[in-house]
């Protein structure tokens, strides 16, 4: 009777959402060719980068960075390291000692960098920088000292020596005029002299590199860098012979790949969904950093976000009810994603940290949806990220002419280091990927700031023995 066909009708809506849900959830999930592809196509870029002709319209640059030694536990001293481009700004006094005592020994401390001084004059961001440094120094009793100093500068920079970066682009939320095309080193100390006080800028470094510096002082294996951060990107030792941007063809150097541009040249357009076409456009450099943009901690609280916008529209979650705090930018942070998503987590408790987020109106199988949004995401983040580091280590394998290799890749960044799950899926999909290597995931403490201390040593010691 009339009863029956009512069930029937609300039993046929409820399998259309869920059926609708499915479709929209399968556009965000990847299949093993699909990864397969991307590993390939990670490939090909590395070598268009490397390519001297080729270079200049690649996507992934792959940029020399002239650091050519690891520690060899000799290097000493004090060193001031600078940490710009990450979750925080830091300045650090790095102690090394070497011989029976060798050691490294940190302090450091954190400063934040106002929104309108990242987006406002780089005059302004290097005084706001060169300030931090000297109440630092003041903070340690060290007014005055004149010590070398490492600068970790995470964006990309041409370098055709250590002690010098031209920043190529902004990245990740940076938006300070006056700095593409600059020598970052020399904008540091232009900014010193106005201050009135005297330091020696030995060094200008990735973040990448710095993490890949601070494992490889204990760990000789170290030779891949990875950071998956606010932003993402690797670094590896690569073949001189290779590296054609640079003279020489003997040892090796390390390469800052900026491979979260991968993708710039449309190689993700047939996996990247409208959700991740909607990040792009709201962001501050739209249709660059397309590879970031589908793994890092600025943006996956964002796609999240545009899923769950969808879902709403078409009345699949929140009632259909869509309100001004989902409307807003930024409110995912890689911390409510992680909690989310935690194993330990009872949906109770999901639904209380959607509440903390403004978004009141849940009910339990929202809170259900909302954690699948995030795992769907999250998931194709460390599978993306985990294709492209098995393109990384299999080039390095073939440079070596070896039949397996045994590496060590170190790995900093707040997302992975936070997140309950991308670690271990990025280290499955690696090893189904790159079946031939033996990778072991590392992670850093204190990569960044700690490594450019190490790389500033390195330098420092090579430096004094030319003397
Ligand atoms: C961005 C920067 C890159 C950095 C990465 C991680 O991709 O362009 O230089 O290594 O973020 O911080």
């Amino acid at each position: 009777g009339k009863g029956a066909a009512m069930v029937t009708a609300v039993a046929y809506r409820l399998a259309k959402q869920h059926a609708e849900r499915q479709r929209i959830l399968d556009s965000l999930r990847l299949d093993r060719d699909q990864l397969l592809e991307v590993k390939r196509r990670m490939e090909e870029e590395m070598k268009r980068g490397l390519a001297e002709k080729a270079h200049t319209t690649a996507a992934v640059k792959m940029l020399p960075t002239f650091v050519r030694a690891t520690p060899d536990g000799t290097e000493r001293g004090d060193f001031l390291a600078l940490d710009l481009g990450g979750t925080n700004f830091r300045v650090l006094l790095v102690r090394v000692r070497s011989g029976k005592r060798r050691s490294v020994e940190m302090h450091n401390k954190i400063y934040t960098i106002p929104q309108d001084i990242t987006q406002g004059t780089g005059e302004e961001l290097f005084d706001h920088i060169v300030h931090c440094i000297a109440d630092f120094l003041e903070y340690m009793g060290m007014k005055g000292a004149s010590l070398p100093l490492g600068f970790t500068f995470s964006f990309p920079c041409h370098q055709t020596r250590l002690d010098q970066g031209i920043l190529i682009k902004w990245t990740k939320g940076f938006k300070a005029s006056g700095c593409e095309g600059e020598d970052v080193a020399t904008l540091l100390k232009d900014a010193i002299h106005r201050s009135e006080f005297e330091l020696d800028v030995v060094a200008v470094v990735n973040d990448t590199v710095g993490t890949m510096m601070t494992c490889g002082y204990e760990d000789p294996q170290c030779e891949v860098g990875l950071i998956v951060g606010t932003g993402t990107n690797a670094c590896y030792m690569e073949e001189m012979s290779n590296v054609e941007l640079v003279d020489g063809d003997e040892g090796r150097m390390c390469v800052n790949m900026e491979w979260g541009a991968f993708g710039d040249r449309g190689e993700l357009d047939d996996v990247c969904t409208e959700f991740d076409r909607a990040v792009d456009d709201q962001s501050t450099y739209p249709g660059k950093q397309r590879y970031e943009k589908m793994i890092s901690g600025m943006y996956l609280g964002e796609i999240v976000r545009n899923v769950l916008l969808d879902f709403t529209a078409k009345g699949l979650l929140f009632r259909g009810k869509l309100s001004e705090r989902l409307k807003t930018r930024g409110i995912f942070e890689t911390k409510f994603l992680s909690q989310i998503e935690s194993d330990r987590l009872a949906l109770r408790q999901v639904r209380s940290i959607l509440q903390h987020l403004g978004l009141t109106s849940s009910t339990c199988d929202d809170s259900i949806l909302v954690k699948e949004v995030c795992s769907v995401v999250s998931k194709r983040a460390a599978q993306l990220c985990g294709a492209g580091l098995a393109a990384v280590v299999d080039k390095i394998r073939l440079n070596r002419d070896l039949e397996k290799l045994s590496i060590t890749v170190g790995v900093d960044g707040t997302l992975y280091k936070l997140h309950p799950h991308f670690a271990s899926i990025m280290r499955e999909t690696l090893r189904d990927l790159a079946p031939d290597c033996e990778v072991t995931l590392v992670q850093s403490e204190d990569g960044s700031g700690k490594g450019a201390a190490l790389i500033t040593a390195v330098a420092c010691r090579l430096r004094d023995a030319r003397k």
